[in-house]
């Protein structure tokens, strides 16, 4: 199964700007349901790893914990990953990864994010599929969306409503 970092973007490449909000994303409108749209997509999900930026961005900002999934942390401060269901790791990714498509098991691996953790998992070579959504904005600064240097085979794209979708797999060098 396969191991897919999927996200949304400011038109000019960041996943969050340089105030650490999301309202520019939030204000958009998208369809659950549509292309590239959540509702599918997290169906699809057996397993969740993220950043701890992003873990602490949603202990800060959602009221409940959003995923059923086994979800894992990466951070250096575990004794900081408070919500009950979900592990932490902290490491080289590679060492994760086996732990992670063993708990998805006939199902995908959701990263999550941010943009540094995805970074390296796509540099150790694990990240089969590339999805962003898009939003009609430019932040001029903040977390970009994939800090390395990769390449991507387009496989798809589509309109969500205010979004532009794309799903890139990962290029065969
Ligand atoms: N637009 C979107 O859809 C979207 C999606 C995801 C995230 N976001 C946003 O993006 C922001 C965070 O992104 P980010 O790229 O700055 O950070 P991130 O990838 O979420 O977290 C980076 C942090 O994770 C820990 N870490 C990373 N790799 C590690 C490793 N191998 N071992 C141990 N710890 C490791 C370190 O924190 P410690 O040293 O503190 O442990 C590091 O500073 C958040 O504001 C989030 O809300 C947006």
């Amino acid at each position: 199964m396969a191991t897919v970092y999927y996200t949304a973007s400011s038109l000019d490449g960041f996943i969050v700007d340089e105030h650490d909000s999301l309202n520019w994303l939030m204000r958009n409108d998208i369809d659950g349901s549509g292309f590239g749209g959540y509702n599918d997509f997290i169906a699809t999900v057996g397993a969740i790893v993220m950043g701890a930026a992003t873990y602490r961005w949603l202990i800060d900002n959602q009221p409940d914990w959003l995923y059923t999934q086994p979800t894992w942390v990466v951070t250096h401060h575990p004794e900081t990953v408070t919500t009950p269901q979900v592990q932490t790791f902290s490491g080289d990714v590679s060492e994760l990864h086996p732990m992670l498509v063993s708990a998805a098991g006939d199902r995908d691996v959701w990263v999550v994010g941010g943009g540094r953790l995805a970074a390296q998992f796509t540099d150790a070579g694990l990240v089969d599929e590339l999805v962003v959504h898009f939003a009609p904005c430019t932040l001029g600064a903040g977390q970009p969306v994939l800090p390395t240097q990769s390449r991507w085979r387009l496989a798809d794209t589509g309109r969500n409503r205010d979004f532009v979708g794309a799903r890139w797999l990962r290029a065969a060098d």
